[in-house]
C-alpha cells in the first residue's frame, strides 16, 4: 500500500518493464559515511547497479579499501576525503564534485553518529546536541545545499536521508541523536516541497536496528536486527523508487500512538525509560570513571577524550 501511494509511476514501471534497466545505471551517485556499515553496502550495491559511485567519509583509508572493492566487482568510484562537520571542508568538496562529476545525480546522506544519554547524564554536555547536530543535520543540510543548484538545473536529482525510526517513536535517551536526526527529516520534507517542480526529490528512511560497527558492541543486540546489505537494498531502492518516506511497522505505529494517544505514549515511553537504564560507558563519561565501549555497549571511534558515548539505535530492546 506505502508503494502504491508514494510511488505509482515507480510501480507501474516495475510491472510492465521487471527487466528494465536500474534508474541508477551512468548515475552519479554521492553516498557519506562510505567507509564502513551501511553507507559501504550502499555504495557496493549502487555500483552493481551501474552508478558511479562517489565515496565520502574521514578515514582514507578505508574509503580506498571501499572503492578497490568496487572496482574488483567491476564497478566505477572515486573516494573523497572530508570531515563533514567541518563547513569550509564540505564546501571544497561540493565545489571539486561538480567539478569533476557535473551535476550529482543521486545524493544519499547516511554519515552520523548516535549518542544514547538519559538527560539527567546530559546538564553539563551540550556538546552532546551540538557534536550529534553537527553531523547528523548541519552536515547534510550544507552539503545539499551545495549539490541542489546543479540538481535543479538538470532537473533531476534524489536524496536519501538514513533516519531512524525513533524520529517517530521520540524514543527516551536519544533526545540529542533524535533531535538532530528530526530536523534533518522536516528539512527534507519541506524542500522537497519546494523542488518538487524541478522533479528534484527526498526520501526519509527511518531505519530501526541494523548490525553495524554503530551497534556492534551491544552484545544483547548480536543477531539482532538488518544487516547491512540488507539496509542497502532497501537504499538502492529508495534511489530507484524515490518514495517520500520509509519506515518499519513499529515506527509507524508509534507514531500514530504519539498523535491520537500522547499522554499515553508518554506513560508507557516512560515505563521503557524506567525499565531500560543508561549504559555503564555512558555513566562513566558523565563521572569520568571510565571509558571504553565493551561489556555490550554501543561504541563511538570518535568520542571525545577516551569517553565513549552509547550509539544504540534499539535502546529500548
Ligand atoms: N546501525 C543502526 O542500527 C542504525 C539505525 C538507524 C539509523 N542509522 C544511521 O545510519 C547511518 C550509518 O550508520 P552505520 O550504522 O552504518 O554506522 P557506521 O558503520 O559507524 O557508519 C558511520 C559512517 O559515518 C561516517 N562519519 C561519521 N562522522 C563523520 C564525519 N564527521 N565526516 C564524514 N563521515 C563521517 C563514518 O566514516 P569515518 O569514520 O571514516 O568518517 C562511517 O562511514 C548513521 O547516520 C546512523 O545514524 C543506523
Amino acid at each position: 500500500m506505502g508503494l502504491l501511494l508514494q510511488t505509482p509511476r515507480a510501480l507501474v514501471r516495475r510491472v510492465l518493464r521487471p527487466g528494465a534497466p536500474s534508474p541508477l545505471a551512468g548515475r552519479t551517485v554521492l553516498v557519506t559515511g562510505a567507509s564502513s556499515g551501511i553507507g559501504e553496502a550502499t555504495a557496493l550495491a549502487v555500483a552493481a547497479r551501474g552508478g558511479h559511485v562517489l565515496l565520502v567519509a574521514r578515514r582514507a583509508d578505508e574509503l580506498e579499501r571501499v572503492r578497490a572493492e568496487v572496482e574488483a566487482r567491476g564497478g566505477s568510484a572515486t573516494a573523497y576525503v572530508c570531515d563533514l562537520v567541518d563547513g569550509d571542508a564540505v564546501d571544497a568538496l561540493v565545489v571539486r564534485v561538480l567539478a569533476e562529476h557535473g551535476a550529482v545525480d543521486y545524493l544519499v546522506n547516511n554519515a552520523g553518529r548516535s549518542i544514547r544519554r538519559s538527560l539527567h547524564l546530559s546538564y553539563d554536555r551540550f556538546h552532546d546536541v551540538e557534536r550529534t547536530t553537527a553531523i547528523n543535520y548541519l552536515a547534510p543540510v550544507r552539503l545539499t545545499l551545495g549539490l541542489l543548484p546543479a540538481m535543479r538545473a538538470q532537473r533531476f536529482g534524489h536524496v536519501v536521508n538514513i533516519l531512524s525510526w525513533g524520529v517517530q517513536m521520540k524514543a527516551p535517551k536519544f533526545s540529542a541523536y533524535l533531535g538532530s536526526k528530526a530536523a534533518l527529516d522536516t528539512w527534507s520534507r519541506i524542500a522537497g516541497r519546494e523542488t518538487y517542480g524541478d522533479n528534484v526529490t527526498f526520501t526519509n528512511m527511518r531505519f530501526a536496528l541494523v548490525q553495524t560497527a554503530m551497534t556492534a558492541p551491544t552484545e544483547a543486540y548480536a543477531g539482532r536486527g538488518e544487516t547491512a546489505e540488507q539496509a542497502a537494498a532497501r537504499v538502492v531502492r529508495a534511489l530507484e523508487d524515490r518514495p517520500i518516506t520509509v519506515d518499519t511497522v513499529a515506527g509507524q505505529v508509534g507514531e500514530v500512538l504519539n498523535l491520537v494517544a500522547p499522554r499515553l505514549s508518554d506513560a508507557l515511553f516512560h515505563r521503557f525509560d524506567r525499565a531500560f537504564g543508561d549504559s555503564r560507558a555512558a555513566s562513566a563519561a558523565v563521572s569520568g570513571a571510565a571509558s571504553g565501549a565493551g561489556s555490550g555497549e554501543h561504541g563511538d571511534r570518535s568520542g571525545d577524550a577516551g569517553q565513549h558515548d552509547q550509539h544504540a539505535e534499539q535502546g529500548r530492546r
